[in-house]
């Protein structure tokens, strides 16, 4: 990897917020892929100085010079200490709505590039209204959901355009993907953002209709001439000859798909349509399932959105901030994708997206760090403008070749 724009700056990169699960993963990843005192200068920041000391003893002797920052996500005067140190902040700290907005004023106002992990849809949509057009004038490239959510989908949908107009002359106006197989688990953090979107939900109405908007993050000027479906009961899928179930991911991921179709000018067409689901089989087996599915993610939903069994399930088996998958459980995991899409005149294309680790964080850790790399050494400011972009609007081509050289993930087509 070789460093492409010089900068006054003495980092490439800091990941903020290294002492969280994820953030501890993500650092050792780093460590272990791009070094310490290497060509890409990078630092680890948190609020705590204890916690990173403890981190950077379990990074070993390779971490030993690697550099040390404090700050806090409610002092506005340390984000901009850091913004003002690197070109690009990684943030690994969430729930993004609680946390969040100072950095990315701090990002926006400097003409940082950031990127993030939120899945907090109506967050992302309320930070794009206040600070686009900041980030628009200083030239920092905000991009959230450089996670398993919402990657995979944005960069499978990304592949499949890609191959779809260099087989039949043009993007495919449908799209949908479906996840095959996924083995993994759920971080503290990861339940705390999604009991704050739910409780934000439940306290204003206004952000529980903007959370039901499938274009929220495509601006109220938005071209789509459709309203887009979601897969929100059990379904018969006859383009996959298998019944489909609601996957809980695709609340962040079809906006985010929606959104890169918006900000490429409809490049995809104003009537595009994008949906996610889980497969869950063939025939009577499959039905049942796919309601099974359904039923317990309802429950899911339910129980969380209700304050006495969300304490209970908290109490009880919800992993706290700071837990998530054993190392074994990261190692073991993985994940299994399809993005099908077609045109009207009967032609049709499917992409296989895998991934090496557990989604959430084994996976997720590569995919982020790759996103935050190749924001810093690739996208020239000269040839991606400012302001809140998606993974794929952002980084395209040099992203998706990054995470199949580096994160242990592939496109590949299938017959
Ligand atoms: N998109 C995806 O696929 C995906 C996957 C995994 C996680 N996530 C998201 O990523 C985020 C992190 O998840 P996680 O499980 O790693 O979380 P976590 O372990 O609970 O960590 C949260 C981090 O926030 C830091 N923090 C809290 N308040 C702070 C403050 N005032 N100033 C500075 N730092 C502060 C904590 O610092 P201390 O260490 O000092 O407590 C900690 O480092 C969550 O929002 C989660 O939803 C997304």
């Amino acid at each position: 990897m070789s460093i492409t724009e010089v900068s006054n700056k003495p980092y490439d990169l800091i990941v903020f917020g290294a002492t969280s699960f994820v953030g501890q993963i993500l650092s050792n990843y780093l460590v272990e892929t791009i070094g310490v005192n290497g060509d890409i200068s990078w630092a680890i920041a948190s609020r705590s100085d204890s916690k990173l000391a403890t981190l950077k003893e379990s990074l070993g002797d390779a971490a030993r010079a690697l550099p040390v920052l404090i700050a806090d996500s409610h002092d506005e005067a340390s984000l901009q200490a850091l913004c003002s140190q690197t070109r690009v902040i990684i943030s690994t700290v969430g729930p993004y709505a609680l946390y969040g907005e100072l950095l990315i004023k701090a990002c926006a106002e400097s003409g940082t590039d950031y990127t993030d992990l939120t899945g907090e849809a109506h967050w992302i949509g309320m930070m794009k209204d206040k600070y686009n057009q900041t980030a628009e004038a200083s030239g920092a490239r905000i991009v959230n959901c450089c996670g398993f959510d919402s990657i995979p989908s944005d960069m499978g949908v990304f592949a499949l355009q890609q191959r779809a107009q260099a087989q039949f002359g043009h993007p495919f106006p449908h799209a949908k993907l479906r996840v095959k197989a996924a083995k993994g688990g759920a971080s503290g953090g990861t339940i705390a953002s999604m009991i704050e979107a739910l409780k934000a939900a439940k306290a204003d109405p206004k952000i529980r209709k903007k959370m039901g908007n499938p274009y929220l993050l495509c601006g109220s000027d938005h071209k789509y001439s459709i309203r887009a479906k979601s897969v929100s009961g059990p379904q018969f899928d006859k383009d996959f000859d298998c019944w489909v179930a609601p996957f809980v991911m695709e609340a962040i991921n079809s906006r985010v798909v929606l959104h890169s179709n918006a900000l490429l000018n409809m490049a995809y067409g104003r009537n595009f349509s994008y949906s996610e689901g889980m497969l869950c089989g063939k025939g009577l087996k499959g039905r049942l399932m796919a309601n099974l599915t359904a039923i317990g993610f309802g429950l899911l939903a339910v129980g969380l959105y209700l304050s006495p069994s969300r304490a209970l399930m908290e109490r009880f088996f919800l992993p706290a901030p700071g837990e998530g998958p054993s190392p074994e459980v990261q190692l073991n995991g993985y994940f299994d994708m399809r993005v099908h899409g077609r045109d009207d005149q009967g032609n049709q294309l499917t992409v296989k997206v895998t991934g090496d680790r557990d989604p959430g964080y084994g996976s997720t850790a590569k995919m982020l760090g790759q996103a935050g790399l190749c924001l810093a050494l690739d996208i020239k400011k000269e040839n991606r403008a400012g302001g809140f972009l998606t993974p794929s609007v952002a980084m395209g081509d040099a992203l998706l070749q990054r995470l199949q050289t580096h994160s242990g993930m592939a496109f590949v087509t299938c017959d």
